[in-house]
């Protein structure tokens, strides 16, 4: 099936999100969207699925016009949507699930639980997915969940999927089964629109590119394109895919965590006993799979895990039992794993979530006075210090796209004076021109004596910003190496591989 857009426009306000976009899908291809963070790629999916509507503009699939309201005409129509954040319920079965959206969005008339198995199984053995129709979907791993989103449009007959950022949680193993079921897909007719900021992924994937800058369509590559070409072509500028590390000179101890356990409700160790320091003017990576106590250990440095034993020291005082923000007070930057759960307040304004963390301190506040006029200036120049794509910074942060919502919780971490910074995937949803200007930015907090803690499950962004890499598994720092190792050896590290094929029991 062919999906074709006719001069697709959409504004907020005076921001014009698309402007006029022309865009042909043939059957059976990989058709890469590419553009930077606020380019309009979201915006554009959102009104092919029936989710956002457009100001102007026609859908046509195969040839006809289809007008297209709301979700369950995209799907009529053969249109289906895994988004990046997924629509599942936790605590249900993914049969349940799955029955659960076809209650809501129905146009092929009730499933039951018996069928919905049914259904499951003739797509998962015509795909080749590994999919338990009666597993919880909470036990399942991220990868198997978005297969589970995956899989319930393909019931639903979509004979395009839109893909908005597939792999930003996934695992490495995890992106590389994607790609895989991605062309199982494209051999059997499906079409995909496939959203990523990774060009490595659309290197491999893509049949056609489509580059989107500022809400319009300004140019097409080739798969054969280098990284460098795309990120260029994307950007509008050279961009530098790999920072510039310079010999560092490391200080006193900074950080110094010790004895580290943390448990979960029901009393399970999920990080044991950790112990490792971090320098003034070093840069250590937290490297591991996801899942493997990274995300606790991340939390457990602003006091957000209860369950806890050990010491974490900051320029030797003991900051567990402190509150967070005790402990963000204490000189800590901290960016968070989930910008959503932890790093933003959706419905506060761009200028009061950049200055969240101050905002009852001089000269933003004096007792219960607040002085917004200091506030929107200090917005104003973090916002275009990161580059931050917006209209207003009284708008709410919630109509920020993906990843300018990131560089809002960048901005205002990076921007104050610390000791320490900590920070979980921090260019999880950048486009690479932002990340270049990341990297950078977290190196010379590095240079200028802080010492950094950066959890990623990136190889890339361990490598390039990491002076020594601690490897986590199940819960265990089980290896430091230096950042001269290879990817591979890394890799295998992460899977528990300590040496010469010596798997950790
Ligand atoms: N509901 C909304 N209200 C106001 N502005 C919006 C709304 N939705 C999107 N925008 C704006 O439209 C522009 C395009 O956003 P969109 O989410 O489509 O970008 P994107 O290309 O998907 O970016 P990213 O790579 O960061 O996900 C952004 O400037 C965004 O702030
Ligand atoms: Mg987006």
């Amino acid at each position: 099936m062919s999906l074709e857009l006719r001069g697709i426009t959409k504004s907020f306000g005076a921001l014009v999100a698309n402007d006029s976009i022309d865009l042909k899908v043939e059957t059976g291809e990989i058709h890469a969207i590419l553009g930077e963070n606020g380019a309009g790629k979201s915006t554009l999916m959102n009104i092919v699925y029936g989710l956002v509507a457009p100001d102007s503009g026609e859908i046509l699939v195969d040839g006809q016009v289809k007008v297209i309201r709301q979700p369950s005409d995209a799907l009529a129509a053969g249109i289906g949507m895994v988004h990046q954040h997924f629509m599942l319920v936790p605590v249900f079965t993914v049969a349940e699930n799955i029955v659960l959206g076809h209650e809501k969005i129905n146009p092929l008339g009730f499933l039951d639980l018996d069928q919905a198995r049914i259904a499951i199984k003739k797509v998962s053995d015509e795909f080749n997915f590994e999919v338990d129709p009666d597993a919880r979907v909470e036990d399942l791993p991220v990868g198997v969940q978005q297969r589970v989103e995956i899989i319930r449009a393909l019931i639903y007959d979509a004979k395009v999927l839109i893909l908005d950022e597939p792999s930003a949680v996934l695992t490495p193993q995890e992106t590389d089964e994607l790609l895989n079921i991605m062309k199982n897909l494209k051999a059997k007719g499906t079409s995909i629109i496939f959203i990523t900021h990774k060009l490595r992924e659309v290197q491999a994937a893509a049949d056609r590119i489509t580059i989107i800058r500022r809400g319009k369509v300004v140019g097409t590559a080739e798969p054969t394109a280098s990284q460098e070409e795309l990120a260029s072509a994307m950007v509008g500028r050279p961009v530098q895919l790999n920072p510039d590390k310079s010999a560092h000179s490391v200080g006193e101890v900074v950080l110094d965590i010790a004895g580290l356990t943390i448990k979960d409700t029901t009393g399970r160790s999920l990080v044991k006993n950790v112990s490792i320091q971090v320098h003034a003017g070093e840069v250590v990576a937290i490297a591991g799979v996801q899942g493997n106590g990274q995300s606790e250990l991340a939390r457990a440095m602003v006091n957000l895990e209860p369950h806890i034993e050990g010491s974490i020291k900051l320029v030797g005082e003991e900051i567990i039992g402190e509150s967070v923000r005790q402990a963000l007070h204490h000189g800590i930057a901290f960016v968070p794993e989930s910008r959503e759960l932890d790093g933003l307040i959706g419905s506060f304004s761009i200028a009061e979530n950049l200055i969240l963390d101050v905002h009852d301190l001089d000269p933003y506040a004096r007792g219960v006075q607040l002085f917004p006029k200091v506030v929107n200036e200090k917005a104003v120049e973090r916002v275009s210090e990161f580059d931050i794509r917006i209209q207003s910074i009284s708008d709410p942060v919630s109509s920020l796209s993906g990843g300018n919502k990131q560089k809002v919780v960048l901005a205002r971490e990076l921007s104050r004076p610390v000791k320490v910074v900590v920070a979980s995937q921090p260019t999880r949803g950048l486009d690479v021109g932002s990340i270049e200007f990341v990297h950078e930015r977290i190196l010379s907090e590095r240079d200028a004596g802080r010492a950094v803690l950066l959890f990623s499950t990136e190889l890339d962004e361990v490598l390039a910003l990491a002076d020594r890499i601690a490897v986590m598994y199940r819960g265990e720092i089980i290896s430091i190496v230096p950042s001269t190792v290879s990817r591979e050896e890394l890799g295998l590290l992460m899977a528990g591989v300590v040496s010469e094929g010596k798997a950790i029991a």
